[in-house]
């Protein structure tokens, strides 16, 4: 057995970990940084996955939720973002965690608490009780909220370009979600990550939350 190799040198069971927070923050790095540490402990894991999309009727809601020609209520969009998340656990979180692949996710329930419910103004307990309900296909072992000073998230977003529906909402907007991921992590008791520093830095704070999960199981 590898020195690296997890006790037991088996693949441990499933787990399904989600990485939020808003535009910018570094979750796609942080991401990959993830996977990366994990195969290291023999641990095979689907990261290709994107809330909303991950499946052909996710994707298809997705082209429509981010189509600025497209006017809707918010109510529409946390409908359709939750619609997307069913097809996704349904179609390919169960199917993986069954299989004891380990699955990582950019975004989940707590995108739709910030950005439909501290940001559109939907009333949050509306909007915790929705996703509750569209999350209740695979149980989540690990949510994590990152964020960076605004400066740098704001440096970061110029660079990148491109607006979509919600990229293009004015800056109060964005404001109202990145206070409501703060407000949500800290409501839900939710690791509330400090995504300042070199992406290795911060991939250690992550790893902290995330290494009691490759402990195998008895
Ligand atoms: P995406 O390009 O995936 O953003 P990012 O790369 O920053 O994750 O687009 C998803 C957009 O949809 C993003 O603006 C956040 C928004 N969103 C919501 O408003 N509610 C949600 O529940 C989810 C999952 C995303």
């Amino acid at each position: 057995m590898s020195a690296l190799t997890h006790e037991g040198g088996e693949q441990p069971k499933g787990r399904y970990i989600v990485l939020e927070g808003g535009e910018g923050v570094g979750k796609t790095t942080q991401i990959k940084l993830l996977v990366g540490r994990l195969a290291l402990f023999g641990i095979e894991t689907r990261s290709d996955i994107r809330e909303p999309g991950g499946t052909p009727m996710g994707e298809e809601i997705r082209r429509l939720l981010k189509d600025q020609d497209l006017p809707r209520a918010p109510e529409t969009n946390l409908a359709l973002f939750n619609a997307a998340r069913i097809e996704l656990q349904q179609q390919v979180i169960v199917p993986e965690l069954e299989a004891n692949k380990w699955v990582v996710c950019d975004r989940n329930r707590l995108s739709s608490h910030a950005y439909q419910g501290h940001g559109e103004g939907l009333s949050l307990r509306h909007v915790r009780d929705e996703c509750d309900r569209a999350t209740q296909y695979a149980a989540v072992d690990l949510e994590m909220v990152l964020w960076v000073d605004e400066p740098e998230r704001q440096h970061r977003l110029a660079e990148r370009g491109g607006t979509d529906y919600f990229e293009a909402k004015d800056p109060r907007f964005h404001q109202r979600v990145i206070a409501g991921y703060e407000k949500e992590a800290t409501v839900l008791g939710i690791p509330y990550i400090d995504g300042n520093g070199s992406p290795e830095e911060v991939h250690e704070r992550i790893w902290e939350y995330v290494e009691p999960l490759t402990k195998r199981e008895e």
